[in-house]
């Protein structure tokens, strides 16, 4: 569906698809006297409904990609692979991942009804970038991570994790990134209380974690799930 046209250096480069284009600038500001070099990066792309957007700030980062907030349009963020990728990682995306942002779109699409509301929606994706909601409190501020928090103490958040925990392990949904101080983030709604809301969900099936083969089998899913969630409520719960 889309054509896509790179050249060798990544960020010298236009990428110009079907109906959308991200397009980067470099600019190296040089403080006198000082020998610091920054390079900032600035994208353009293009999203149905809200025309050209500039990125602005870098939000947040993780093992494969930089969050980015979005000029004069506080409501979204823009996800892209980060350019400085370890190598292991940029293998692994290479060969098995090559849709990384596309198949969490996929996966926001086919989410049970149950727990659907604790997972931020991808808006738009494609094979260089995803675009998604930045999660705000009833307050109007950002809602912030778990790992921001260090500690939270709301019976009904931890209660909320709980049933998520059992849900996608008797449905056997295996989100193996979930829950984790980064992923997991605490929105304040007011009267209704703190609830969970995963920011990324992209870490399903073995092509995830091509290290760990042992996954293949069910019960050691299970077992990581388990692990993972009881690590969350040591580290985080009050
Ligand atoms: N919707 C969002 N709103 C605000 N911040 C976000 C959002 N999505 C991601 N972030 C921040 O950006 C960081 C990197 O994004 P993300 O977790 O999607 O990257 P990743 O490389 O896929 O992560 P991982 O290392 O868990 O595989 C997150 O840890 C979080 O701090
Ligand atoms: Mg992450």
């Amino acid at each position: 569906m889309f054509n896509i046209r790179m050249n060798k250096n990544f960020f010298d480069s236009f990428i110009i698809l079907s109906g959308i284009s991200l397009q980067i600038w470099k600019k190296l500001v040089v403080f006198s006297h000082v020998k610091l070099k920054t390079q900032l990066y600035m994208f353009k792309f293009h999203m149905e409904g809200r025309g050209e957007l500039f990125s602005g700030q870098k939000i947040g980062t993780g093992n494969f990609r930089d969050c980015y907030s979005v000029e004069n349009h506080k409501d979204i963020c823009i996800k892209i692979i980060k350019p400085d990728l370890e190598r292991f990682r940029s293998v692994q995306l290479r060969i098995f991942r090559k849709n990384i942002h596309q198949e969490e779109f996929d996966t926001w699409q086919w989410l049970p009804k149950e727990i659907k509301n604790y997972f931020n929606p991808v808006f738009y994706a494609n094979k260089c970038f995803s675009v998604c909601p930045r999660p705000v409190n009833d307050d109007g501020s950002y809602a912030q991570s778990l790992r921001h928090y260090k500690r939270i103490a709301d019976e009904k958040f931890w209660e909320e994790i709980s049933f998520i925990y059992r849900f996608i392990d008797q449905n056997q949904l295996w989100f193996l990134d979930i829950f984790n101080g980064y992923n997991t983030y605490i929105v304040d709604k007011g009267k209704e209380g703190f609830s969970p809301l995963f920011v990324d969900y992209k870490q399903l099936g073995w092509k995830a974690f091509p290290l760990q083969l042992d996954l293949v089998f069910h019960i050691r899913r299970k077992e990581k799930l388990k692990r993972q969630y009881e690590r969350l409520v040591r580290n985080y719960r009050e």
